[in-house]
C-alpha cells in the first residue's frame, strides 16, 4: 500500500474533504435510511466542511495516499466551561475513505493533536457515525470512549399503550413546581456515578423561574405521568429544526426530537419514562409531515442508555471523548 502522509488542513483541502465527507454518508445511510439525502452530495458536504474551517481558532489534518486525500479531521473549541480546555470535532469534521484502516485514523489524530495540546487544549471531542467501524477502532485504540450517542427511530405506527396504574396527560400551570424540581433530575443524576458530568446543577427557584416563563412555549410539547395520584416523570419534545443540536450531517429532516424526559428517582423502572416519553413522540404519528424521531444520551447514564434502546432507538452518531494527560 502506498505511503500515508500528512499535513495541515487549509482551505485547499475543503474539495477533497467534501468528497470524503460525501462518501462517509452514503455508506452512512445504507445503515440509517432516516439520514438526509442532502449531504450524499460532494458540494453539500463542503459547505458543512467549510463551515467548520470557518470557525474560531479551526484546525485539522488531512491524510494522503499518492497525493490522493484519504481522511481528514478538523475541529474548533467550543464555549462552556463544561467541555474544558477542548477541542470540538463535529458530525461534518471527520472522514475517512472507505477501507482505510484504524491506523490511518491514529495517524491523522497524531498530526492534529499536536497542535491542540501545544495550545493546552487537552480535551478532545469527535462525533461520527457509530456505523464507522474501522475509524471507531482507531479511536478506541487512541484512548477515546463513548461519551454520548445520538439515536434515530421511525414514528409509531398505532398510539402508545399506558401501563396500568399510570395516567399521562398534558400538564397544568399547577404542576409547575413539580415540572420545575424534575428538570433538575437530569443534571442531578448526569453529576453523580457513574456520568460525573461537570454540567452545572440550576437551583430550585431557577428551574422555577424557567418553567414559569416557558410554560406556554408553543415549540415544546410536554406531558407528565402520574402514579398514586401524584406526577411523577415528564418528558418534552419539538420538532428539530427549534433546537440547536443535531446539526450538519447528523440532523435529519422532518424531524421529532425528544429534548427531555426524568423520572422522580423514587418512581423510575416502573414504566413511567416510557410513557411520557411514548406520549410525546405519539405527535410525530399524526403529524404528517414529519418522519422522524431522534434524541441522544450520556452513554455513562445507566437509565436513559436502556430506556431509549428499549423504545426502539437506534444509534446513529457516537461523540468520543479523550482528555489528555490525565
Ligand atoms: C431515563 C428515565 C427517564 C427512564 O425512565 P424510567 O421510568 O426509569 O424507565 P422505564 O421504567 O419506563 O423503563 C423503560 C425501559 O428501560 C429499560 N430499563 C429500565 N430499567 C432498566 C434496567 N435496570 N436494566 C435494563 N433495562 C432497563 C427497560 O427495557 C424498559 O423497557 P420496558 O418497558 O420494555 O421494560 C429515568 O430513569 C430518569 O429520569 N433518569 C434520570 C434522568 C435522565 O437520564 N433523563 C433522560 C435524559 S436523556
Amino acid at each position: 500500500m502506498v505511503r500515508l502522509e500528512t499535513h495541515p488542513f487549509t482551505e485547499d483541502d475543503l474539495a477533497d474533504a467534501g468528497r470524503l465527507l460525501a462518501a462517509r454518508h452514503r455508506r452512512h445511510r445504507a445503515v440509517h435510511p432516516l439520514l438526509s439525502p442532502q449531504y450524499d452530495d460532494a458540494g453539500a458536504a463542503e459547505a458543512e466542511v467549510a463551515a467548520a474551517l470557518a470557525a474560531e481558532d479551526a484546525s485539522g489534518a488531512v491524510a494522503t495516499r499518492g497525493g490522493e486525500a484519504v481522511a481528514f479531521l478538523l475541529g474548533a473549541p467550543r464555549s462552556g466551561a463544561a467541555w474544558g480546555e477542548n477541542v470540538f470535532v463535529d458530525s461534518a469534521g471527520h472522514a475517512t475513505a472507505d477501507g482505510e484502516g484504524a491506523e490511518t485514523t491514529r495517524e491523522l489524530y497524531a498530526a492534529a493533536a499536536a497542535r491542540w495540546v501545544d495550545a493546552g487544549r487537552t480535551a478532545h471531542y469527535v462525533l461520527l457515525p457509530s456505523s464507522e467501524a474501522a475509524a471507531v477502532d482507531g479511536w478506541f485504540r487512541l484512548g477515546f470512549g463513548l461519551q454520548q450517542t445520538h439515536a434515530l427511530r421511525e414514528p409509531p405506527t398505532r398510539p402508545p399503550a399506558v401501563r396500568d396504574g399510570l395516567v399521562v396527560r398534558t400538564p397544568t400551570r399547577d404542576d409547575i413546581p413539580v415540572l420545575a424540581r424534575l428538570d433538575l433530575e437530569l443534571p442531578r443524576h448526569h453529576a453523580i456515578s457513574p456520568t460525573f458530568s461537570a454540567a452545572a446543577v440550576p437551583s430550585y427557584e431557577e428551574s422555577l423561574a424557567y418553567w414559569e416563563e416557558d410554560f406556554d412555549n408553543p415549540d415544546f410539547l410536554n406531558v407528565v405521568a402520574e402514579h398514586g395520584g401524584r406526577v411523577v416523570a415528564t418528558a418534552s419534545c419539538c420538532r428539530l429544526e427549534k433546537s440547536s443540536t443535531h446539526t450538519g450531517p447528523a440532523r435529519p429532516e422532518r424531524a421529532w426530537f425528544l429534548s427531555f424526559a426524568a423520572v422522580l428517582p423514587e418512581a423510575r423502572g416502573i414504566g413511567a419514562g416510557r410513557a411520557v416519553a411514548e406520549a410525546v413522540l405519539d405527535h410525530a404519528r399524526t403529524d404528517p409531515a414529519y418522519d422522524v424521531l431522534v434524541t441522544d444520551w450520556r452513554e455513562p447514564n445507566l437509565t436513559s442508555s436502556r430506556a431509549w434502546r428499549a423504545l426502539g432507538f437506534r444509534d446513529s452518531f457516537w461523540r468520543l471523548h479523550r482528555l489528555v494527560g490525565r
